[in-house]
């Protein structure tokens, strides 16, 4: 193999609130931990923080509001067009609050990850961190997973976990879910930007070999 540095990937990501996962995947890459380009941001909402941090980091940022549009399929249909705009490798869904529809999320099938903020399969959909506290487990955390047209249901690639405790609340477990998310997206997208990481018939390939549940947890070790 040549030692020539791969070209950088060029990622998109969709957001629809403040950004802090955008934040983290921005800083890796400034940080050569990505090789990549963050080439567009796309928010579904206007105004909101995740925009400002695209602009502040010199990232082309668009808005394309799902209210704007007369149903899903018109919405998702400008989304793709302004996604392929950037021409990217990796879609990549960073707080993207909007379900998809199967359509859309074909054309992106094995080039599209998304950050679920538990340990899926447990908790797919809202309000993850009270199910959680409701259900009394000791365990919370998030899954990086490849998006396909079942909600939250796409083959998972990474998973980080923290303890619950007696205090906690939804708004305090929602603080530490988030600070492992800011650790294990970067780390997976970095996987697939260095080719490391291809999903094949609805399995994640590591490194070409498939993916067993117990390759999923992260240790910071
Ligand atoms: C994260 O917890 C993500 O997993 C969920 O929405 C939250 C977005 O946070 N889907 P941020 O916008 O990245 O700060």
């Amino acid at each position: 193999m040549s030692d020539r540095p791969r070209r950088k990937s060029r990622l998109v990501v969709l957001i629809s609130g403040g950004g802090s996962n955008l934040q983290a995947l921005i800083n890796s890459c400034h940080q050569g931990k990505i090789n990549a380009d963050i080439v567009g941001v796309i928010s579904n909402v206007a105004g909101v923080k995740g925009l400002q941090r695209a602009t502040d980091a010199n990232i082309t940022a668009t808005v394309v509001n799902h209210l704007d549009f007369q149903n899903r399929q018109e919405f998702d249909q400008q989304l793709a067009a302004e996604i392929n705009l950037f021409n990217p490798d990796l879609v990549v869904l960073a707080g993207f609050m909007r379900i998809l529809t199967p359509e859309f999320v074909d054309q992106f099938m094995g080039r599209m990850i998304n950050i679920h903020p538990s340990l899926l399969p447990k908790y797919t959909g809202l309000n993850t961190h009270q199910r959680a506290i409701d259900a009394g487990d000791e365990i919370a955390g998030a899954t990086v997973h490849f998006v396909t047209p079942e909600l939250d249901g796409g083959p998972p690639i990474l998973q980080g976990q923290v303890d619950i405790s007696d205090q906690d609340t939804s708004v305090s477990l929602a603080s530490k879910v988030l600070k492992i998310e800011h650790k294990i997206f970067p780390l997976a997208i970095s996987w697939f930007c260095e080719h490391r990481l291809e999903l094949v018939s609805h399995k994640v390939m590591f490194d070409g070999k498939a993916l067993n549940e117990s390759d999923l947890l992260y240790s910071d070790n």
